[in-house]
């Protein structure tokens, strides 16, 4: 299935290589942008797993999980992770609305520091298709093992 969806979505060696260069710009990022993240979770009061206490482990998570899916092969420990992750949220009772809304927030803070980046205007374009193609696979694939998870 993996393997119909990235070619579907044109995930090539191009697509590829610029993950790993967007991995590289994000990284030193990514820390206050999941934080800003929370915040704005807890302010929503979108769930009530997300505490002040949980939220430092939750950041170092998350964090990693952004830094594996832009330098993935999509291969079977990128799925596992992502199955796992989607059955923790279907745990914790998280509305698909909300990790979508979530998904989009997240993905807006990437695309400013994308837009303020000291690169060709091509370059910041194909990190945004590639962004955009990874965060699609990312949410299918989350949403698809929530969805068979919750039918069980
Ligand atoms: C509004 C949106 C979201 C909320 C409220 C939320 C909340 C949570 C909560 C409560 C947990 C802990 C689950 C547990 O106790 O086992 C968790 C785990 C996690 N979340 Fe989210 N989450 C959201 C969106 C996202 C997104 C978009 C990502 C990135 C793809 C993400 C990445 C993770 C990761 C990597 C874990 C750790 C899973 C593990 O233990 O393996 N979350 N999230």
């Amino acid at each position: 299935m993996i393997d119909r969806l990235l070619r579907f979505l044109e995930v090539d060696d191009t697509t590829k290589a610029s993950g790993a260069i967007l991995s590289n710009l994000l990284a030193p990022q990514l820390d206050g942008i999941i934080e800003r993240f929370y915040a704005r979770v807890q302010e929503f009061d979108l769930n009530p797993y997300v505490t002040d206490r949980s939220i430092a482990s939750l950041k170092i998570k998350q964090k990693q999980h952004w830094i594996d899916l832009f330098n993935s092969q999509f291969d079977e420990n990128y799925l596992r992770n992502t199955r796992r992750i989607a059955v923790r949220h279907r745990d914790v009772e998280l509305n698909p609305m909300w990790y979508i809304a979530g998904y989009m927030r997240l993905k807006l803070a990437f695309i400013e520091v994308i837009l303020r980046a000291r690169v060709p205007v091509e370059s910041k374009g194909q990190m945004i298709k590639t962004l955009d193609k990874y965060i699609a696979i990312d949410m299918a694939l989350a949403l698809g093992t929530y969805d068979t998870v919750v039918l069980d």
